[in-house]
């Protein structure tokens, strides 16, 4: 079976064509440099971008897969969670080329398809497991019991990891997206200078809150100015503000596993490119006779092969296509399937 998929959620433009659980293509043109400027994503101009730049972003997915458009036996596209004129773009084009095809059309839930992120090239070894996603957009701890099966346990009652990543970044002075610059000041920076909340750590449900962290660096930040005029003192800053989020993920997603008696671990979503989120969470995984599975760094960050291979598993299941009168759904939520 050979899939078209495109993802448009926000400021990534992607197209991908996937075949029998194999990555064909998975071309992504970002739009960072443009939305930089302001400090974040600007959604009228994400969609405008993704208007322009859709056309060839799938026409190179095709050329670079070598396969023709009439060789194509389903479309999909994101569905939602996403800002609402993006989603518009990318999920329209898609039911018009459906449509043009006559082939049966899937939309996919963004945050499923980071879930099963970790599994792509090799659903043969899945195993029921405890699922960290964390991205700009969400933080959500789910159990999967099977594969197209989840219930989420919890997720972020305010800002997401790497929003408090982009922010707390923003403060200091990095631009956007923060969080990889964070990550590589972060590595020749000492974690225990500055001791930083680490929200609902204690807390005995699997909800994430990171809006504290974000409002004590800003006041951290304005009673102590001249910091962000010593090189060091800002990696020391990055390392501290990492450790603080690190730490509170890590230890949420190992009580969890516990809980839940999965012998699995599993995080994706554009946070889990973070290196000390990816060797905390090692560690703390072998510590705990836990397997553990990352997705892989380029899949991690929004593409739209997450979501080719999503809906090449869900046709394989037998999960009906969508009508093509469907709609974008920008709050679709991570429902238990
Ligand atoms: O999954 P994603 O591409 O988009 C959403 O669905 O939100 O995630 C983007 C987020 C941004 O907040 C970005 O700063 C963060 O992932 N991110 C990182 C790193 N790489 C990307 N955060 C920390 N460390 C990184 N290395
Ligand atoms: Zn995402």
């Amino acid at each position: 079976m050979t899939l078209l998929a495109v993802e448009t959620s926000c400021d990534e433009t992607s197209a991908a064509v996937v075949r029998d659980g194999k990555i064909l293509s998975n071309v992504v043109s970002s739009q960072i440099a443009l939305h930089a400027e302001y400090g974040g994503v600007v959604p009228e101009l994400a969609a405008r971008e993704h208007l322009k730049n859709l056309p060839p972003v799938a026409r190179a997915a095709l050329d670079e897969a070598k396969v023709s458009i009439i060789e194509i036996d389903a479309v999909a596209a994101t569905q939602g969670p996403g800002l609402p004129t993006a989603l518009l773009v990318g999920f329209k084009a898609a039911q018009a080329a459906a449509f043009a095809l006559r082939k049966p059309f899937l939309g996919i839930n963004h945050h499923e398809a980071h879930l099963y992120s970790p599994w792509i090239g090799d659903f043969a070894a899945f195993q029921p497991n405890l699922s960290l996603i964390v991205s700009g957009g969400h933080t959500i701890l789910a159990f999967v019991k099977s594969e197209l099966n989840h219930q989420v346990l919890g997720a972020t009652i305010d800002d997401a990891a790497g929003e408090c990543f982009d922010k707390t970044g923003k403060l200091i002075g990095l631009p956007y997206p923060a969080g990889p610059e964070m990550d590589k000041l972060a590595e020749q920076g000492n974690p225990a200078t500055f001791g930083f909340p680490r929200p609902l750590l204690h807390d005995a449900s699997d909800d994430f809150s990171f809006s504290g962290l974000k409002t004590s660096v800003r006041y951290f930040l304005r009673d102590h100015p001249h910091l962000l005029k010593d090189p060091q003192k800002i990696r020391d800053l990055c390392a501290s503000i990492q450790a603080a989020i690190v730490e509170v993920l890590v230890a949420k997603t190992i009580r969890a596993a516990k809980r839940t008696g999965v012998r699995c671990v599993t995080a994706s979503g554009g946070v889990t490119c973070n290196r000390s989120l990816r060797e905390q969470l090692e560690q703390a995984c072998k510590k705990n006779g836990f397997a553990l599975r990352l997705a892989d760094k380029n899949l991690c960050t929004d593409n739209a092969a997450m979501i080719g291979i999503l809906a090449e598993r869900k046709l394989l299941a037998h999960v009906s296509p969508l009508p093509l009168d469907i709609e974008i759904n920008p709050a679709m939520a991570l429902a238990a399937t």
